[in-house]
């Protein structure tokens, strides 16, 4: 729930020691404090209002008294350090007590914290600290919590968050802003260091640290955007903390950023993922595994039905939602555990998007079977070309970043279903394949190593492991070729050595746009995605795959810290959904159920059943949910959430992409090359529609959507 947007002030700039003007500003301001406070708040309420969708239901500012933040002795007045700003989107306490910024009770100088997200578990948090803390709370909103903590932990209260947030601190006496981001980069958070111009364009010398839910925010703050050419080339906003835009970063899942004294920022970890040993034999029996993994699924799932407002459930044709459907049915039955502000005695609303029959791509009538048996409501808006292509720019507005197929669009659709039945919160799947190892192209990277954790109950003989290995690998290349993707040609480069030969870190650059123009090679030379990925890894996270962890939980590491937040609970995931208002809960990402899951050896996550000849994907999360789920999902296999590939020329896709790349869009990027991209959209359209020239041609259009709704600068080989 929620969006954040802060400016502060950085120091060493000639205006706090002689006041200047803000952006726009007018000469005389510097005699009228007030003029500055003014401007201040227009331009923190306009940056607001460019995330509004993510809190449509109130508003909240604060200003710093300067005098008192700055130095109290400096005759002269001098502009705000600090606004905060916060718009919010209402779920628990919905009374104007639950409203932000939150301030402590010593105010002035006193902690103020703006929050996006939710805290799970946060009446028996406010209980302890009412137990070792005379804190006055004022309101039963979550987010509450924040000052408590920080106030009687310090730097230590991200220990006791549990769930999705990205939120904002500032101590005003120790002048410490302290920016946290969740554990796995479910909620957003970006920054940008800017340097301030006046009215006719020209540096004042000042400049300011701005912290955001979404770019965009950013756009009414002065910030001009440029296209970072090297990221897009090397993958770097797919993959560290840069994004398309120059100077432009994400907050690293599980870190937290921190300004002191208006100076120095410096980002550190204060979570990580780990894995076991691959040597030691795991001596717990398999009931215990699939018990424990059951009980913390449930736990996590009742967490996040806490709401005072309604919560409903994405439900598809796949395990992972139909897992938490048959926990949220059963946790309501037999536990009579209440759906957000709903009494036990009503039923579940359950809700998807569902195209047309005949596109391969519908999985209505399997979710409608799981309804069915659950007994819960079914919700479904059906989906076809025309509505894809009608949302397509606005989904990418909502992104900030390209996508190399429609699912973005068809997600964006989803968020719609439960806003128009007047819903702001769902239950939803994501992040089950990253911890339960649900891709296929993990399996050559579990069968790279025997699984010594696991050996003696291993259905897998060791003698044939190296036999699978080599049709895995083949099958996966295969697998890329099929759907125009190159995901290299499966020789150990420097990247892989790096991550102990794991073969995910090629597959994961298999969609990387080769359309860039030909001085981009000359002005950003050595570009390479993989080696972005391998560097991206944590240098101590690297010390343990090359020497403690199988191959497969390096594999699941390297994938969570790239793919996962930055597109998956981005385009498939926040922005998307908070488009529409809608905040999305993921009991999969629950810290407390993934550390138990990551601490399993690789074999209950990857099966072999040597009955059916096949390996099992996720297979001990079957196991934890066979109670839960119907038989029909007990035994189906993995089948990716899709929007449909196969386009007609002629139709309103085939025209919208026509339209966007033109010649003329193309070149205005700058950084495009028209010659490999003048043809795609024929190519990629009709029956014989090809597949690569398809992602490609999405791409193309993506950027100038972008370009244009951003204003984004022309890239240059000079610039
Ligand atoms: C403070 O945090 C660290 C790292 O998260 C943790 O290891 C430590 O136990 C915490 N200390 C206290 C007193 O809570
Ligand atoms: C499932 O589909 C049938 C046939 O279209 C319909 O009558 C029924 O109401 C659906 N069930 C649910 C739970 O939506």
């Amino acid at each position: 729930m929620c969006g954040i947007s802060c400016i502060l002030s950085l120091a060493n700039d000639a205006s706090h020691q002689h006041t200047r003007d803000l952006p726009n500003g007018t000469h005389g301001d510097a005699a009228k404090p007030n003029g500055k406070r003014e401007r201040l708040e227009e331009e923190l309420k306009a940056s607001l209002e460019q995330i509004r969708h993510r809190g449509p239901d109130a508003t909240g500012t604060w200003i710093s008294d300067d005098c008192r933040v700055a130095q109290p002795t400096n005759a002269s007045p001098l502009p705000p350090r600090l606004a905060l700003g916060h718009v919010r989107l209402s779920i628990n306490d919905l009374s104007p007590e639950g409203a932000q910024p939150f301030h402590s009770p010593a105010n002035t100088p006193g902690i103020h914290a703006i929050v996006n997200g939710e805290f799970y578990d946060y009446d028996a948090i406010r209980a302890h600290l009412e137990a070792v803390t005379a804190y006055p709370f004022t309101s039963r909103s979550d987010s509450e919590i924040i000052i408590a903590l920080y106030e009687h932990y310090g730097l230590n209260f991200t220990d006791w968050l549990r769930g999705e947030f990205a939120c904002v601190i500032y101590d005003e006496r120790k002048q410490l802003l302290v920016a946290v981001r969740d554990r796995y980069g479910i909620k957003p958070l970006f920054w940008t260091v800017q340097e301030v111009k006046d009215q006719r364009g020209k540096g004042t010398g000042e400049r300011r640290l701005l912290v955001a839910s979404e770019m965009k925010a950013f756009l009414p703050l002065g910030w001009e955007p440029e296209w970072d050419v090297r990221s897009l080339k090397d993958a770097g906003w797919n993959h560290d903390t840069r994004t398309l835009f120059k100077g432009v970063q994400k907050i690293r899942p599980g870190h937290y950023m921190t300004c002191q004294s208006f100076g120095r920022i410096e980002e550190r970890p204060y979570w990580d993922a780990s894995f076991p040993d691959k040597r030691t034999p795991d001596l717990r029996t398999l009931q215990e595994l699939i018990e424990g993994v059951r009980q913390r699924m449930l736990d996590a799932v009742r967490l996040r039905l806490r709401a005072d407002v309604p919560v409903g459930i994405y439900l598809s044709g796949g395990i992972d939602s139909s897992v938490i459907a048959g926990m949220v049915a059963h946790l309501v039955k037999e536990q009579n555990v209440a759906v957000g502000s709903a009494p036990p005695s009503d039923r579940v609303t359950c809700f998807s998007i569902a195209f047309e029959e005949d596109s391969g791509y519908d999985e209505s009538a399997i979710a409608n079977r799981t309804a069915e048996w659950l007994g819960v409501k079914y919700v479904k808006k059906l989906m076809n070309e025309e509505e894809l292509a009608r949302r397509f720019e606005d989904a990418v507005w909502h992104c900030e970043q390209h996508n190399p197929d429609l699912n973005f669009v068809g997600k964006f659709a989803l968020s719609e279903v439960p806003a128009e039945a007047g819903y702001k919160v769902v239950l939803t799947g994501e992040g089950a394949d990253e911890i339960f190892a649900g891709y296929p192209l993990y399996l050559p990277d579990y069968l790279r190593e025997p699984d010594l954790a696991w050996a003696q109950h291993n259905s897998l003989p060791e003698a044939e492991r190296a036999q699978h290995l080599q049709l895995a690998e083949e099958a996966a290349r295969e697998h890329y070729r099929c759907i125009g993707a190159d995901a290299g040609d499966g020789a150990v480069s420097v990247p892989r050595r790096m991550l102990n030969g794991i073969s995910t870190v090629s597959s994961m650059t298999a969609f990387q746009p080769d359309v860039f123009a030909p001085w981009t090679d000359e002005v950003h030379p050595a570009c390479d995605p993989q080696m972005t990925i391998a560097s991206n890894a944590d240098g101590i996270a690297r010390g343990h795959i090359s020497k403690d962890w199988h191959p497969l939980h390096a594999a699941l590491y390297v994938w969570s810290k790239g793919h996962l937040p930055n597109i998956f609970l981005t385009c498939l995931g926040d922005r998307t959904e908070m488009a529409n208002s809608i905040e999305a809960r993921t009991p999969f990402l629950d810290h407390i159920l993934t550390e138990y899951v990551n601490n399993l050896p690789p074999s209950v996550k990857l099966r072999w059943q040597p009955a059916e000849r096949r390996f099992v994907e996720k297979w001990i999360l079957r196991e934890a949910a066979r109670p839960f789920i119907t038989q029909e999902l007990f035994e189906r296999r993995k089948h990716a959430y899709a929007a449909p590939t196969r386009w007609p020329r002629g139709g309103p896709l085939y025209v919208l992409m026509t339209g966007l790349v033109s010649r003329e869009n193309v070149e205005g990027l700058g950084f495009v090359s028209w010659e490999k991209v003048g043809g795609l959209v024929e190519a990629a359209f009709g029956p014989e529609g090809d597949a690569r020239a398809l992602r490609l041609a999405l791409v193309v259009a993506e950027w100038v959507v972008l370009a244009k709704r951003f204003r984004v600068r022309r890239a240059e080989a000079g610039g």
